[in-house]
């Protein structure tokens, strides 16, 4: 390992209900005296949320969506991620890679190989998080991806998300799309998480919210990351 820092992913389908179990692990972190970067995907840095807009209200085609989505990605990783991580820090990002997977890849049918060269273009380390000795930036020999360490997946049938996002706000591009599009979805997390099992924890998001609270805590206190007491102090 070349750094200290921690690097969380939280996904799932629109109205899963992620946003205050972010926040709320983030002040369990910093609680237990650890600094935290919170942020998100698409966005992040000041160019990847001009790419945002872009992206959930512009009408473009699955390639410019994803070129698009992997530049904001990439302004993300070597501004903000590769940054924080190399000062120990923890990172808590609402979505990342496994969302272009899941969105742009089983929801729009884009060409899954083609995810996969921008995913390692885009996330090369390139010496972005130093050296075990020094912890300067420097060349890797082996060519390494920049991923999360765990990824809080929370999982929610498409009809009950439906449910939840009626009515809620004005949808953007991605909210409007019609509950087949989520089925494609919901299964495209199913088969990132088939392909990367070890840093996927699948939470049952339809529980009520402090059951699904515990859920995430539980994720985080298995890997040793946060003491078992804070569930207590929630
Ligand atoms: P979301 O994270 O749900 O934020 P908010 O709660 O503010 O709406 O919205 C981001 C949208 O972008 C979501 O509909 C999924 C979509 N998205 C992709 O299609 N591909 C991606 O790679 C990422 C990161 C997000």
């Amino acid at each position: 390992m070349t750094h200290h820092g921690l690097f969380i992913s939280f996904e799932g389908i629109d109205g899963a209900g992620k946003s205050t179990h972010i926040d709320g692990l983030a002040n369990a972190f910093r609680s237990g005296g650890r600094a935290v970067t919170l942020t998100r995907e698409p966005g992040g840095t000041l160019l990847a949320e001009k790419l945002r807009c872009l992206v959930l209200e512009d009408a473009m085609d699955p390639l410019t969506e994803s070129l698009l989505i992997f530049a904001a990605r990439r302004d993300h990783v070597v501004r903000v991620i590769a940054p924080a991580l190399l000062r120990g820090e923890v990172v808590l990002c609402d979505r990342f890679t496994d969302a272009t997977f899941a969105y742009q890849g089983a929801g729009r049918g884009f060409d899954l190989q083609v995810l996969s060269t921008l995913e390692r273009w885009v996330q090369a380390d390139e010496g972005l998080l130093g050296d075990p000795a020094g912890n300067q930036p420097m060349k890797p020999e082996v060519e390494t991806v920049i991923e999360p360490d765990l990824t809080i997946w929370f999982d929610l049938p498409p009809e009950d998300a439906a449910l939840r996002l009626a009515g809620s706000r004005v949808p953007d591009r991605f909210e409007s799309q019609p509950v087949e599009f989520f089925h494609r979805v919901a299964q495209g997390y199913v088969q990132r998480q088939q392909g990367h099992a070890e840093r996927f924890a699948r939470i049952d998001a339809s529980q009520v919210r402090d059951a699904v609270w515990q859920c995430v805590l539980q994720a985080v206190v298995e890997k040793g990351w946060l003491g078992a007491e804070v569930s207590d102090k929630t």
